[in-house]
């Protein structure tokens, strides 16, 4: 094995997650890490996407809410060594059905949590929400709340901050070399690729909906669902502040009739809003199927949807593509974040970090992963995002 280059950390893929837990294990000095990446670097493949994602403090679920208070002073941190603003806080606007159940969360339950975390939020009737926004005909029932600290993200300058920070702190980055396999062992963990085999004694898997490829050869397969989801620009005829918002309807027979849209994003010149329909219908089988052009039938409900309630807005899609979202079958887990103690043999030197709706947690994703792999344990709570029931997401610091 001397014969392979080694490095103390190898993080396999360069995404968001990939590029966060680099830079969070370069800076603490020392420490020799390398990047590898199947694609170029700053690829707009899977869920990344698109300019901009949602960044929000309130979660219905409370070891959650607790992660995303525990995430912002990083990202003030990324934004000051970046010198740029990341998250733009347009505000979070949820309104609906506040009693719906959704993978999303629940409005009324997330009120709750509000009031125990002590964060600011106005609540608003189904007329403060049109009076305020200009969205009309909304069910006279439907109620909702703006938390003003949450708004847009965005993705493109992060990912620039992350890829220059994490070389700066010394990270090697390596794009165009696909991982074949991933073997750990009691004494670290071996890495083949289509060039070469590299030793280290830490990897981090951030591959996103590819970590299935690496953990197949284990015998272990996380329960992941793929869908490709529909984005669609429109845009504004009459312009205002409008926040972040994400309707919580029932579901249809057809879909799960959840629809949520961007502001035009205060750091580009277009005047364009971006909408989502957040329908988990017709998982993919793998990554590699998603072709980045939506189902019409998908795009055609976003668009009845603005033409009932958006009259600000002209119904005629300007551009349309999608976006890969990677989800944990349970959606009680939320997230995969964990080490892969107990699923195969030295997996105690794999850390995995993937599915969920991450983007907002970028900078403690990475955090976390540099903590797992390089002190073996982390201070957050990531019990309930752990890769399979039963086997430790790591231990507490
Ligand atoms: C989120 O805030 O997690 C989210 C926003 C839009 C679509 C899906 C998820």
């Amino acid at each position: 094995m001397n014969d392979h280059e080694h490095y103390d950390l190898i993080v396999i893929g360069g995404g968001p997650i990939g590029l966060s837990t680099a830079w969070q294990a370069a800076r603490r000095g020392d420490t020799k890490v390398l990047v590898l990446e199947q694609y170029g670097f700053l690829n707009e493949r899977t869920g990344t996407s698109g300019s901009e994602r949602h960044w929000r403090l309130q979660y219905t679920q409370r070891d959650i809410f607790a992660l995303t208070l525990e995430t912002l002073p990083l990202w003030h941190e990324l934004e000051r060594l970046a010198g740029r603003r990341l998250i733009h806080a347009v505000g979070s606007l949820w309104f609906g059905d506040v009693e719906v159940e959704t993978n999303e969360g629940h409005i009324a339950e997330t009120a709750r949590a509000m009031d125990e975390m002590s964060v600011p939020y106005e609540w608003l009737t189904a007329r403060d929400i049109e009076n305020r926004y200009g969205f009309t005909n909304l069910p006279r029932h439907y109620e909702g709340f703006l938390q003003r600290d949450g708004g847009s993200i965005d993705v493109r300058g992060t990912l620039a901050a992350l890829f220059q920070l994490s070389q700066e702190h010394g990270a090697l980055l390596r794009a165009n070399e696909p991982v074949l396999e991933v073997a750990p062992d009691t004494g670290g963990v071996t890495v083949r690729t289509a060039r070469t085999t590299y030793r280290a004694d830490k990897v981090v898997l951030a591959n996103g909906g590819h970590v299935n490829d690496i953990t197949r050869s284990w015998g272990v397969s996380l329960d992941v669902s793929l869908f490709e989801m529909a984005l669609v620009s429109y845009r504004q005829r009459a312009d205002a502040e409008r926040p972040f918002w994400f309707a919580f309807q029932q579901p249809t027979e057809e879909d799960t009739n959840l629809f949520y849209g961007f502001p035009p994003n205060p750091w580009a010149s277009d005047n364009e809003v971006r909408l989502g329909p957040d329908f988990e219908v017709n998982p993919l089988r793998h990554a590699s199927e998603a072709t980045g052009i939506p189902d019409p039938r998908h795009v055609e409900r976003v668009t009845d949807w603005v033409t009932a309630h958006m009259p600000w807005a002209d119904p005629e899609p300007v551009q349309t593509s999608t976006c890969l979202a990677v989800l944990p079958a349970d959606p009680s887990r939320q997230f995969y974040l964990g080490t892969a103690a107990g699923l195969v043999d030295g997996g105690e030197n794999v850390v995995v970090s993937t599915a969920g709706w991450g983007f907002k947690f970028v900078p403690l994703w990475g955090e976390i992963c540099a903590d797992l792999a390089l002190k073996g344990a982390t201070r957050h709570d990531i019990g309930r995002h752990a890769l399979a029931q039963g086997v430790p997401a790591g231990s507490a610091a």
